[in-house]
């Protein structure tokens, strides 16, 4: 290769936002494809406050693939990447740069390797879904970069390859994870409910309980729960199929009070059989269960229930307000048992819509 050639780098950015699951996906049935033990529903946030941003660049100048999340390098050896990695690749054809005289026939892609620099805007590893946000802006950046013909179903059964949840992060508002069937994981991919058009009434308010990397990774925590609860199976197998369709019904009439039943309950259901896990999981703290008491409270004295709570794999809420005048109330609320330099560690509120970033740290 002649050394001008050498020289030229090519790049795509992307940004993808957050995902949160209402009904929760907890448990494989094969930890090397990613297949979940049952659906999930999740609601994509506004990616002005919680997304990640990728870079990607190809050049004939790298010698290895690496990567660099929130600007520190790290190991692409695991599975997870490697497979999204080679999913791509496979799948990339032609690409030209007219203006600048580039060209990469789609056989070339085998021996060019990518650098990947990758920031995510909010807690990393805390249970706000980072690894959603980032696999998914991971295959989909790639996708752009190598110019894959696929559409977002496709694309969202590789980005499931990195991290089950993420598969719902190409799609804006409601998605549903089907499950599937086959071995192969070719029907196990996300599908778009309803977009974020829909129910825009919703407002969504995160409280970062605590920033912290959490203990138990998703992945491990699932994995210790599939093998030692008692529980696992009868939610997976009896309770959740039945909220799935309920939850799809409640989301399209916009009935936010059985929304909210099923949103609390599959949260609460979730962090038990955590606890059922032996060793037990913990990923709610102390503030988290004064926010949960908060809440419910709130709820059974209105004639209808003004905020959802859920929380994932980690301490921090996620509030779904049913509009803005009970997301200011619940601010209200938040602030006056939670006060700034508090005993607790509550330290900001974003609201998911209109993109106020609060920080009452
Ligand atoms: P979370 O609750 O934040 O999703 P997980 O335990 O599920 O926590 O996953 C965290 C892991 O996801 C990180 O340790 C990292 O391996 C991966 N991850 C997080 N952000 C990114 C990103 N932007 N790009 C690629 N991988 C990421
Ligand atoms: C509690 O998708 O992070 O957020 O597939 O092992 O990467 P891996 O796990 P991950 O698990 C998410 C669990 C959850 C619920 C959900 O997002 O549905
Ligand atoms: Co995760």
């Amino acid at each position: 290769m002649a050394e001008e050639f050498q020289k030229w780098v090519l790049m795509v950015t992307a940004q993808t936002p957050t995902n949160i699951a209402v009904i929760k996906y907890w448990g494989k049935r094969d930890e090397n494809l990613i297949l979940a033990i049952n659906d999930s529903i999740s609601l994509t946030l506004d990616p002005t406050h919680l997304c990640t941003t990728t870079t990607v660049a190809v050049s004939p100048a790298f010698n290895q693939d690496r990567m660099w999340l929130n600007g520190k390098e790290i190991s692409l050896s695991g599975g997870r990447y490697q497979n999204c990695l080679r999913e791509i690749r496979a799948r990339a054809s032609d690409v030209e740069d007219k203006n600048r005289g580039i060209k990469i026939a789609k056989k070339d892609w085998e021996n060019l390797h990518v650098h990947i620099a990758s920031y995510n805007n909010f807690p990393t590893a805390a249970g706000l879904a980072s690894s959603a946000a980032g696999f998914a802006c991971l295959v989909y950046s790639l996708a752009k970069l190598m110019n894959v013909q696929e559409d977002n179903g496709k694309l969202s059964a590789i980005a499931r390859q990195g991290s089950g949840s993420a598969c719902r992060s190409l799609y804006g508002g409601f998605v549903k994870w089907v499950m599937g069937k086959e071995e192969n994981g070719s029907d196990s991919i996300a599908v778009p409910l309803v977009d974020e058009k829909h129910w825009d009434e919703l407002v969504i308010i995160i409280s970062v309980v605590c920033s912290r990397q959490k203990e138990t990774s998703s992945t491990s925590g699932m994995r210790e729960t599939v093998e030692t609860s008692a529980l696992i199976e009868h939610r997976a197998k009896e309770v959740v199929p039945k909220r799935i369709i309920q939850m799809e019904e409640a989301i399209q009439k916009r009935d936010f009070a059985t929304f909210t039943r099923l949103t609390c309950a599959d949260s609460n259901q979730f962090h038990a059989v955590c606890l059922d896990t032996s060793p037990p999981i913990f990923y709610m703290n102390d503030t988290s269960h004064r926010i949960i008491s908060c809440v419910e409270k709130w709820n059974r004295s209105e004639a209808t229930p003004q905020v959802a709570y859920t929380f994932d794999a980690g301490p921090n809420a996620v509030l779904i307000a049913r509009n803005r005048t009970s997301a200011a109330l619940l601010l209200q609320r938040l602030l006056f048992y939670f006060p700034p330099n508090s005993e607790t560690d509550l330290n900001s509120y974003v609201i998911g819509d209109k993109s106020i970033l609060k920080d009452v740290g």
